[in-house]
């Protein structure tokens, strides 16, 4: 499955990225700086830089990625992603 991971630096991003990869979906891993994008790369990701409050940009970011699955924690946005979309409240995620 293609997972568009939104915020994808943090806590929960640095540990569901890399969960995801293992498991064999294709990952699509968001920062605002690209300067971490080598760090998302490292996890396992297709790492883009996109800042969320940028409505624009965020729908091209997510339409040229073309997800499945969106995870992102900005409801508000939901709508324009086109995909199924889940919070990380929503996810059972455990430490590696
Ligand atoms: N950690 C927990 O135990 C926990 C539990 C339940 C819910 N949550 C919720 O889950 C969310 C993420 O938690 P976290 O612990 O991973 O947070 P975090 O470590 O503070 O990371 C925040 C992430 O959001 C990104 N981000 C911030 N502003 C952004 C913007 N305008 N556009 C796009 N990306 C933006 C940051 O990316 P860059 O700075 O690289 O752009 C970073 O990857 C939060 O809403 C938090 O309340 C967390």
């Amino acid at each position: 499955m293609r997972v568009f991971v939104a915020g994808a630096s943090g806590a929960i991003g640095r540990r569901l990225v890399p969960q995801l990869a293992a498991r064999g979906h294709d990952v699509v891993a968001t920062t605002r700086s690209p300067e971490k994008l080598d760090s998302l790369r490292a996890l396992g990701a297709e790492a883009v830089v996109m800042d969320g409050l940028d409505a624009a940009p965020v729908g091209e970011t997510v339409a040229t990625a073309d997800p499945e699955v969106v995870v992102s924690d900005s409801p508000a946005q939901a709508a324009a992603y086109g995909a199924p979309f889940f919070t990380s409240r929503q996810l059972a995620i455990s430490a590696p």
